[in-house]
């Protein structure tokens, strides 16, 4: 009971719970962009507000990995799957959570493919992305002015993703850093 209580009271759930509280669906709902380092609770934060979009709110949600998803739609071209039918679900899906955004190579193949998902849901306002990222939303040298938070030798996902998926992303999500420890190392401490 405890230990749900500090939950309730951590900074990342209560801001997911405050972009959960004000979700409505439309076109113009906000998307949700939860950046942190490993173990912040982050996909466990995606999964969970995913369910609550589907079971209180009615509306859909697909649930994708990052890499996974690079893969099933190099595969399918490499079968020469039309692209209609590879990136159309992916716009037209009222809701799209992307669990690991920027994981992989950062191939120019990765990074058109997002353009092209993140760009088209934009322009239709298809309804909110949502997703997570191990980059961090400012710099490493701005995060160590900040001493509360620790530093890391990636780039800002604004560097990873490019400034055309970066502008569109400031323009429509709500942007979380995932902070506190690394719950796979303290869970089990007392
Ligand atoms: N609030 C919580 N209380 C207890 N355990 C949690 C909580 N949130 C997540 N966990 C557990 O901690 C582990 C790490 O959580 P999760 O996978 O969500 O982290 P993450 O931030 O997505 O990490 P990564 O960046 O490495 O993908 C998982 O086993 C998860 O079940
Ligand atoms: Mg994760």
């Amino acid at each position: 009971m405890e230990t749900f209580k500090a939950e309730l009271a951590r900074p990342t759930f209560v801001a997911v719970r405050r972009w959960l509280d004000a979700f409505h669906g439309r076109g113009d709902q906000p998307g949700l962009v939860l950046s942190g380092e490993p173990g912040r609770g982050k996909t466990h934060l995606l999964a969970a507000a995913a369910r609550e979009i589907t079971f209180r709110y009615g509306v859909g949600v697909r649930f994708v990995e990052f890499s996974h998803l690079i893969a099933s739609i190099r595969e399918g071209y490499d079968r020469h799957v039309g692209e209609a039918r590879l990136l159309g679900p992916l716009v037209q899906v009222p809701c799209l959570a992307i669990d690991e955004l920027g994981k992989g190579k950062g191939t120019d193949f990765e990074t058109a493919i997002l353009d092209e998902i993140v760009s088209r849901r934009y322009n239709a306002h298809a309804g909110p992305l949502l997703a997570t990222t191990n980059f961090p939303l400012r710099t490493a040298r701005a995060r160590r002015d900040n001493d509360s938070l620790s530093t890391n030798a990636l780039p800002t996902l604004a560097e990873r993703l490019g400034d055309r998926v970066w502008s569109r992303l400031q323009d429509s999500c709500v942007f979380v850093e995932a902070v506190g420890d690394d719950f796979r190392v303290t869970r089990g401490r007392g």
